[in-house]
């Protein structure tokens, strides 16, 4: 039996889980153990520490309940949901497709149906927008009948879930577009918000000296028969923390602003923005780019 150092524990613990019958699953964990052992060596890592990172995963568990995903939170701001967002942009989008950005905490199936224009600010109050444009395909053609979540703070930046009641939906919903893939929202102008700070995430970051913040962003979610579903959001331009998102959101082509006199707005007295969704049709090996999610609900579709 030989002694195990510092350096060939790795290679003994990689020997090991070479029984591993999942070949993803033994090519996924062994890079895990390098990675693992590889920061340990580069930091070296005390004991003392090592216990503190226990206890602060351990916080971050203890913090999760039903309507709280904090492990989420913790990939969100260390870039780690972006990152493998990033990654799946790069793999599977096609051609033009609008680029997705983050699903965020606040998604909720189910939200209330809406008819062309009809607001989802059911319960909030604060200045007006339209959002509108269509929703087409690599053609530029439109996509009739495609489902198009939204869901945004209000305008203090606050969601739903916070706000609220639990039961109560508020600031969001789905819509249909027509014939023609056109789809038009009213809406609150939302505002950004600071991500939940009162648990082991929040300590994390403000030991960080960072913000906190996102800046002011609307949800989309869009699907239609025989397309990947778009998992995106648009972001507000003039926000004073569009280009430092807590959780690295934010491209270029989502960057939006509400402004007076659109062309084609359904309702010229308000600010408007319009944005035309490209989606993409669906391969055989799509899977879902959802980072948020209940995955259960995803592999039923
Ligand atoms: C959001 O978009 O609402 C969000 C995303 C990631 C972390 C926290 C909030
Ligand atoms: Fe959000």
């Amino acid at each position: 039996m030989a002694d195990l150092d510092q350096n060939t524990v790795t290679d003994a613990v990689i020997a090991q889980m070479a029984t591993t019958p999942d070949p993803r699953m033994r090519e996924v964990m062994e890079s895990l153990v390098r990675h693992l052992h590889g920061f340990a060596r580069e930091v070296r890592l005390t004991p003392a520490e090592w216990l503190e990172a226990i206890a602060f995963l351990t916080k971050v568990g203890q913090a999760c309940t039903p309507i709280r995903q904090e492990f989420i939170l913790l990939s969100d701001t260390l870039g780690l949901s972006r990152l493998v967002n990033l990654m799946d942009d790069k793999a599977n989008r096609v051609g033009d497709a609008t680029e997705t950005s983050l699903l965020g905490p606040f998604y909720r199936e189910a939200a209330p149906h809406f008819g062309y224009g009809e607001s989802i600010a059911v319960h909030a109050k604060g200045p007006e927008m339209m959002l509108f444009g269509r929703v087409v395909n690599e053609a530029g053609e439109g996509v009739p009948d495609a489902v198009v979540e939204i869901w945004s703070t209000d305008a203090e930046g606050a969601y739903d879930l916070q706000a609220l009641d639990p039961q109560t939906m508020d600031m969001r919903g789905q819509f249909r577009t027509d014939a023609e893939g056109r789809y038009a929202i009213r809406t609150l102008i939302p505002l950004g918000y600071s991500i939940p700070m009162d648990g082991p995430v929040g300590a994390m970051v403000r030991a960080q000296k960072r913000h906190g913040f996102r800046p002011a962003h609307i949800h989309m979610l869009i699907g239609a028969e025989g397309y990947r579903e778009l998992i995106t959001a648009l972001y507000l331009g003039d926000d004073p923390n569009i280009d430092s998102d807590t959780v690295f959101g934010v491209s270029e082509s989502l960057v939006v602003q509400p402004r007076m006199g659109v062309e084609g707005s359904p309702d010229p007295s308000v600010p408007a923005i319009r944005y035309d969704f490209q989606i993409a049709r669906r391969a055989a090996h799509d899977t879902t780019g959802r980072v948020g999610a209940d995955p259960s609900k995803v592999a039923a579709e």
